[in-house]
């Protein structure tokens, strides 16, 4: 330490003693006192200095964490069984099962509110034919006067009747006659039933009936071959009637 002192100083002298020698002469008078000298440069760094002393002893830390549970005792005995818990949810549902056995049947109900047949199923006509003419051969007679002809099943035009409602059908003639007189009922284009009646008074009546089971769409008519003596006139008249007897 003391040799290091004395180096520097002895530095700094130099200095001072360079510096008047070659200083400037306005400031100071010459030949008595040189201007000061350069500060002189700095010195070594020292050495590190020795370790303290030991320091006053901490504050008490904080609690430790918990131990890990691997140190913990040995197992302790089995605990008594918890409460259930809630029921779980809902779940899907399964395949529909197999078909029962039908059940045992059950009792009649009331009878029902009676039908409408009354106003669907009605058919019936009856006709006369007003003329002195005799009718053609082969062809229908026609009847050209209605005094009945529900839902116009008998045309007066066509001389038929044309069955709307199938079933089973009675049909009836009261023709009075000037002459001989033969009436063939058909069915479509089908002889059904021929009455022929030779004339033996001035007029005469002659009849016939018959039932007929029908289809929709089916005709019925009366035609009259060379004896076709049929007349229709006061007191005289000639009548063709049908109706529906039972419906199907
Ligand atoms: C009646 O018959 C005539 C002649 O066949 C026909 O022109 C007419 O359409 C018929 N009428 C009905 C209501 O069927």
């Amino acid at each position: 330490m003391e040799k290091r002192f004395w180096e520097q100083l002895s530095l700094a002298l130099a200095f001072l003693l360079l510096n008047v020698g070659s200083g400037g002469t306005e400031e100071f008078p010459s030949g008595f006192f040189g201007p000061a000298g350069l500060p002189g440069i700095p010195g070594m760094p020292g050495m590190p200095g020795k370790d303290g002393r030991d320091g006053i002893k901490g504050a008490k830390g904080e609690p430790g964490i918990p131990a890990h549970p691997a140190t913990r005792g040995p197992k302790g005995m089995r605990g008594d069984p918890g409460l259930d818990g809630v029921p779980g949810k809902r779940g899907m549902p399964g395949l529909p099962g197999p078909t029962g056995e039908p059940g045992v049947m059950g009792l009649a109900g009331e009878p029902g509110e009676p039908g409408i047949y009354k106003q669907n199923y009605q058919s019936a006509f009856s006709v006369t034919r007003q003329t002195v003419g005799h009718p053609l051969k082969n062809v229908p007679v026609v009847f050209n006067h209605v005094i009945t002809n529900i839902n116009q099943d008998y045309n007066t035009t066509s001389g038929k009747f044309t069955c709307k409602l199938p079933g089973l059908y009675y049909f009836v003639f009261h023709n009075s006659q000037t002459a001989n007189l033969c009436v063939i009922l058909h069915k479509n284009q089908m002889r059904v039933a021929s009455f022929c009646d030779h004339n033996t008074n001035t007029v005469q009546v002659s009849s016939g009936g018959i039932l007929l089971q029908l289809a929709a769409g089916d005709d019925v008519w009366l035609g009259v071959n060379d004896y076709n003596g049929m007349v229709g006139i006061p007191n005289s008249d000639s009548v063709f009637s049908g109706f529906l007897l039972f419906p199907d």
